[in-house]
């Protein structure tokens, strides 16, 4: 094994102390090696050294400039602390390198957002979508494909993809291979079943990953209309159900009649029809869809806009930063308790309310507690106990909004919340389906 090969083996196995001393090693007798530098970068990062890091990284690059995988790491190091203005050159250069580089194309799109440039940002999170998600780019050997998305999966996440199949084929029966889709993973499913963990998750096997890999988790669909306007309704400010939650605050609004007929139909119709749910929850039955990855429904550009008109008093020095769908099983428990990384949350709810068996139960619970201003998100989001103990004493005081559909909560996102357990009718066009908004204010 070649140094280089063990450092990178040494720092894999965590041996960052051993990876260390082959990487200087290798240094003393070739001072231009890249590859060392790059890995000393690495260890400097997981050990929290974040200068040290960049120092490294930028003497990888200074040797060695065509490398697009060394800019885009020290992008996502410059994105991660927040310099979205550092990380765009070299991510332009990578792209100039590697134009089919999916990690690039997030990265600069993540950029934009963090700057917010929403247009530019959803240009290349499309690119990144189209070039991960593609069923052109199918790797035919799954161990050569390390893209975990395409060759593990879950019980709920199949059965969800097996009734979006039926789904489509019963709306385009003429389109596309729908019914062959979901007559292999009806006939994978069983055998599958037997292999999962108890989060209810499982590799495909090779034969498995070979009959399913030109169209699983790959954008097969999405559906698509013109730009809808006006995306808001008329929106009433339900007040009745706060009752003295907010009291003197302007901490939470409920809104119903959210989104216009036109785009509530539209939005809809693009959580039912696109095969964008890539993400399936740990220990849950819920699937989730993103922007960064292809969840980009029509009203996305829209709707700040409208909402800083409408909302000036909450909306208008803010932007769009994140936007995310849910979709649900049957009946179950949703989000634990946690709070979000924005200045405002949207939650809203498009499923049409005779789908609901239990709309008092089945919506969001606010408690009256905030995490606060400095503190870490993953430290408290992370820590289900820790939360559950600080809500603990507001039970008495929490906020429990039923169940509606185009309803819409708007709250700081410091508030604690969870998802309400939920109860809705069996079948495919019944699942409780929820649309995340996150605003923040840009620097
Ligand atoms: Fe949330």
């Amino acid at each position: 094994m070649t140094n280089i090969n063990a450092a990178i083996s040494s720092f894999q196995k965590g041996d960052l102390d051993s990876a260390e001393f082959l990487c200087f090693e290798i240094l003393n007798t070739d001072s231009r090696s890249h590859g060392a530098y790059f890995i000393l970068a690495l260890i400097s990062k997981q050990r929290g050294f974040d200068v040290e890091a960049e120092k490294y990284y930028l003497s990888a690059i200074d040797i060695a400039p065509q490398s697009a995988n060394y800019r885009i790491a020290l992008s996502a190091h410059f994105l991660e602390r927040d310099n979205p203005g550092s990380a765009l050159p070299h991510l332009e250069h990578a792209i100039s390198l590697d134009p089919l580089s999916f990690a690039a194309h997030t990265n600069i799109g993540t950029a934009y957002k963090k700057i917010g440039d929403l247009k530019s940002a959803v240009i290349h999170f499309e690119k990144s979508c189209k070039i991960r998600r593609s069923s052109k780019n199918v790797d035919s050997n799954m161990r050569e494909n390390p893209d975990l998305t395409f060759h593990q999966s879950r019980i709920a996440k199949i059965e969800h993809d097996i009734e979006q199949f039926d789904f489509l084929n019963r709306v385009y029966p003429d389109k596309k291979n729908f019914r062959s889709y979901a007559e292999i993973l009806r006939n994978i499913l069983p055998d599958f079943s037997k292999r999962t963990d108890s989060h209810g998750s499982a590799v495909f096997t090779e034969s498995e990953y070979n009959n399913i890999s030109h169209f699983y988790n790959r954008l097969m669909w999405r559906y698509s209309d013109d730009k809808v306007s006006p995306i808001l309704g008329d929106h009433q400010v339900n007040r009745g159900i706060l009752g003295s939650f907010n009291n003197d605050t302007d901490e939470v609004l409920i809104i119903d009649n959210f989104l216009s007929e036109r785009a509530l139909a539209s939005i809809r119709n693009y959580c039912l029809e696109s095969t964008v749910w890539f993400d399936s929850k740990n220990d849950s039955a819920y699937l989730g869809a993103y922007m960064h990855d292809g969840f980009i429904p029509s009203i996305t550009l829209g709707i700040g806009d409208e909402l800083s008109k409408k909302w000036p008093q909450f909306f208008s020095d803010l932007t769009l930063t994140q936007l995310w769908a849910f979709k649900y099983d049957q009946e179950g428990h949703g989000t634990g308790l946690h709070a979000d990384d924005a200045s405002i949350n949207i939650n809203l709810w498009i499923t049409p309310d005779e789908c609901c068996l239990d709309p008092e139960n089945s919506g969001l619970t606010l408690y009256p507690v905030s995490i606060p201003e400095d503190a870490e998100f993953s430290e408290y989001n992370n820590d289900q106990n820790g939360l559950r103990e600080l809500v603990s004493k507001e039970e008495e005081n929490r906020l429990k909004i039923p169940y509606r559909c185009n309803r819409a909560l708007i709250f700081r996102s410091r508030i604690i919340h969870q998802t309400s357990p939920y109860r809705f009718r069996a079948g495919y066009q019944n699942r409780r389906v929820n649309i995340t908004l996150l605003f923040e204010k840009m620097v």
